[in-house]
C-alpha cells in the first residue's frame, strides 16, 4: 500500500522521515524500551536510520507492517512517538516519547488507526503488552478492547523468547466478537509492576 497520512483531534499521523532519526534516536534511549519493545539495545543512530529509510517502506510496500509518525498537527517537525498496524497478524503496536506521555495523544492516536482499520472491513484489531506493562493496558482497557488472557508474545523479545503478554481484542462497530463467550468474563488483570 502507498502510505498515507491519518488526521485526528489533535494528531497528525504521517509518515516517518529522514530528519525524524536524531530524535527517534533520543526518544529510544528510555530505558524502559529495552523491557517493553523489541527495538535493538542499545539502541543507535543508525537503527533509527535503517528502520526509517528501509524497514517502514518495505513494510508498506509488502502490506506487512503500516507505521506511521505521530505527530501534534502544526509542528511537523516534532516527533512524538511511532504507531503501527500489523497487517500479518491485525495487532496494534506503540511507543510515546517520555516528554509526551500522559496527555492522552496515545490513546488519540490508537483510537484513530482502530477506525481506519475498520473502515477497511477488518473486524478485529488486537493488542498485546508484556505481562506487567499497565500504560499499555490502561490505553487498551480505555478504548473498549475486551481482554482475552495471557499468551506468549507474538513477537520475538531478547534471546529469541516469546514472553507472557496480556492480550486483548477491538471489534468494529455492528461485527460479532470472535471470542466473546469464551472470553467475555475475564476481567483486566492489574499488576503490582506498573511500567512507565
Ligand atoms: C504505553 C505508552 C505509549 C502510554 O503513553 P501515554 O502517553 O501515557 O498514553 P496516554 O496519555 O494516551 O494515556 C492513556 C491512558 O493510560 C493511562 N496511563 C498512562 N500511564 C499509565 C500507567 N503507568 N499506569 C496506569 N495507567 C496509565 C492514562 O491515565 C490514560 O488513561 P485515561 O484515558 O483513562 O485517562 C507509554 O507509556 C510508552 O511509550 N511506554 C513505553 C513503550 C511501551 O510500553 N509501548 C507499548 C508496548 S505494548
Amino acid at each position: 500500500m502507498q502510505p498515507f497520512t491519518l488526521t485526528s483531534e489533535r494528531l497528525t499521523l504521517d509518515m516517518l522521515t529522514d530528519d525524524d532519526s536524531e530524535l527517534m534516536t533520543a526518544h529510544c534511549q528510555d530505558p524502559i524500551f529495552e523491557h517493553t519493545l523489541t527495538i535493538p539495545w542499545p539502541y543507535a543512530k543508525s537503527d533509527a536510520e535503517f528502520f526509517i529509510t528501509t524497514l517502514v517502506p518495505e513494510w508498506w510496500e509488502d502490506d506487512d507492517e503500516y507505521t506511521w509518525a505521530i505527530r501534534e498537527t502544526g509542528k511537523p517537525e516534532l516527533l512524538l512517538g511511532v504507531i503501527s498496524f500489523r497487517v500479518y497478524n491485525d495487532t496494534i503496536g506503540y511507543w510515546m516519547g517520555a516528554p509526551f506521555r500522559g496527555k492522552g495523544f496515545m490513546k488519540e492516536a490508537v483510537a484513530e488507526v482502530t477506525r481506519w482499520v475498520f473502515s477497511t472491513g477488518r473486524a478485529e484489531v488486537r493488542w498485546e503488552a508484556l505481562v506487567g506493562n499497565e500504560a499499555s493496558a490502561a490505553i487498551a482497557k480505555s478504548l473498549g478492547f475486551v481482554y482475552t488472557g495471557v499468551e506468549p508474545s507474538s513477537s520475538e523479545y531478547r534471546g529469541g523468547t516469546h514472553p507472557p503478554s496480556w492480550w486483548a481484542t477491538l471489534t468494529a462497530p455492528g461485527e460479532n466478537p470472535s471470542d466473546t463467550t469464551e472470553f467475555a468474563a475475564l476481567p483486566w488483570p492489574s499488576s503490582t509492576r506498573p511500567m512507565r
